[in-house]
């Protein structure tokens, strides 16, 4: 498919990077096009781990052309040093592989420096953002006030900028946070720094994509968090503050929407979220537990413990129609391995009714009670399956329920973060 867009379907961390990185090998060009920092792509390669924030998973394929679209909001700094780091371990990294569109907007050092503050002022109701500046970035975005990549190429204009920002910033800063005022100079030269590695990977990512789709290359479009953190249909306010959705696909690339051609889903068999926010099937004893330790639901970015539960087939199926999934690829179902029972969440109680629809809405879904539908596990190690039909009847029968519930299908059922460990349906 010429332009595919890779999504999340729960509250991220579903397994999208492993999927990418898979579907790499048969694609021209990946472009990420929302989110910043605030992810955190996993890649296996045998025992070797990338972790990447900023720079699209792709780059660990030879010869794709990787780009980051005008969506992402973008720290200069914490990329050079991405890029830097991917070079010493031999990724070939440069213009002719990496380019990142001028329209994006800048992740500020005052950013991360307000996404802190603020959360620790909320205290018992904060958001638990991952601090890396996300939301007040795209705030600045929304009120005309930011900064983008282009912005880096023009000195002057650039401290003119930031000056003029930090001329309302500082009073708040000072007065409510007693924070000492940052000095506009001190602060654009520290960004600037970064300008020159950055200066030949800038292009204008929106036509790039378009020549290639006109062409008929082959687009992936790299998704970040998931659907249930989108800002505008995910669980608001512990949401992130982009369109996490396919939805934001055509915006954060610059692609007439009527250009994507099919989106694939990617769905853990469990569910986890990092962070404050409802959660109807969390579990909250040794089961979690035993999730998050054979998970490793540790956050990529933060370090943060994964709150961790069963599948919930309403949240998923919720997705899916929003999304216009079809298909999805199920990830660590291993993880799943060695539980005597295993349960779906197929509807929720609801003030004393039963609703099969997600409640998007906070109060309400913070009131739900998952309806489970329990299955039998399996003891047996599918780590080491190769087909699906090498799974135990209950792990294949699990699976095929949860296609059922979740209105999907499952091309592809992932066993263990090696690129052999995907079973093909
Ligand atoms: P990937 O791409 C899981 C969560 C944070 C917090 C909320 C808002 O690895 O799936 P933010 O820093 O974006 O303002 O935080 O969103 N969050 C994620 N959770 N995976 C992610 O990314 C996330 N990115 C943000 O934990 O609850
Ligand atoms: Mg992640």
């Amino acid at each position: 498919m010429p332009a595919t867009v890779l999504v999340g379907l729960q509250w991220g961390d579903e397994g999208k990077a492993k999927v990418l990185d898979e579907l790499a090998g048969e694609a021209d060009i990946i472009v990420r096009y929302q989110g910043g920092s605030n992810a955190g792509h996993t890649v296996w390669l045998g025992q070797e781990k990338y972790a990447f924030h900023l720079v699209p998973s792709g780059v660990l394929r030879p010869g794709k052309l990787c780009l980051v679209g005008n969506g992402v909001v973008f720290e200069p700094g914490l990329f050079v040093e991405e890029v830097a780091d991917l070079r010493k371990r031999g990724v070939k990294l440069g213009a002719e592989n990496l380019r990142v569109s001028g329209l994006a907007h800048l992740v500020m050092p005052y950013h991360r420096l307000i996404d802190t503050l603020a959360e620790k002022r909320r205290g018992k109701s904060s958001i638990g953002t991952t601090g890396r500046g996300i939301g007040p970035a795209y705030a600045d975005k929304a009120a005309r006030t930011g900064l983008r990549v282009c912005d880096l190429l023009a000195p002057e204009y650039f401290l003119s900028r930031v000056a003029a920002r930090l001329d309302e910033l500082n009073p708040m800063l000072e007065k409510v946070y007693g924070h000492p005022a940052l000095d506009p100079r001190k602060v654009a030269d520290e960004v600037l720094a970064f300008a020159e590695p950055i200066r030949p990977m800038v292009a204008d990512v929106s036509a790039l994509l378009l020549d290639a789709l006109d062409a008929g290359r082959s687009v992936l479009f790299e998704g970040a968090q998931g659907a249930l953190l989108d800002i505008d249909f995910g669980t608001y306010p512990f949401v992130t503050s982009s369109n996490a959705t396919t939805l934001g696909a055509a915006a954060g690339a610059g692609v007439p929407p009527f250009r994507l051609d099919k989106a694939l889903g990617i769905v853990k068999a469990y569910t986890t979220r990092v962070g404050s926010g409802p959660f109807p099937t969390e579990l909250l004893e040794a089961t979690g537990e035993a999730l998050r330790q054979k998970g490793g639901e540790f956050g990529t970015t933060t370090g943060r413990p994964r709150r961790c539960g069963w599948f919930d087939a309403v949240a998923v199926r919720y997705a899916a129609r929003l999304n216009g999934v079809r298909e999805a690829v199920l990830t660590k179902l291993d993880v799943l391995d060695g539980q005597p029972a295993v349960k779906i969440a197929t509807a929720y109680r609801l003030d004393g009714r039963t609703t099969e629809s997600f409640p998007a809405d906070v109060a309400a879904l913070s009131r739900v009670e998952p309806v489970y539908e329990q299955m039998p596990g399996w003891s047996e190690d599918t780590s080491k399956a190769r087909k699906f039909d090498d799974l135990p009847a209950a792990a294949r029968n699990y699976v095929l329920r949860l296609e059922k519930l979740s209105g999907l299908r499952f091309p592809g059922v992932s066993v263990g973060r090696g690129r052999d460990q995907t079973l093909r349906r």
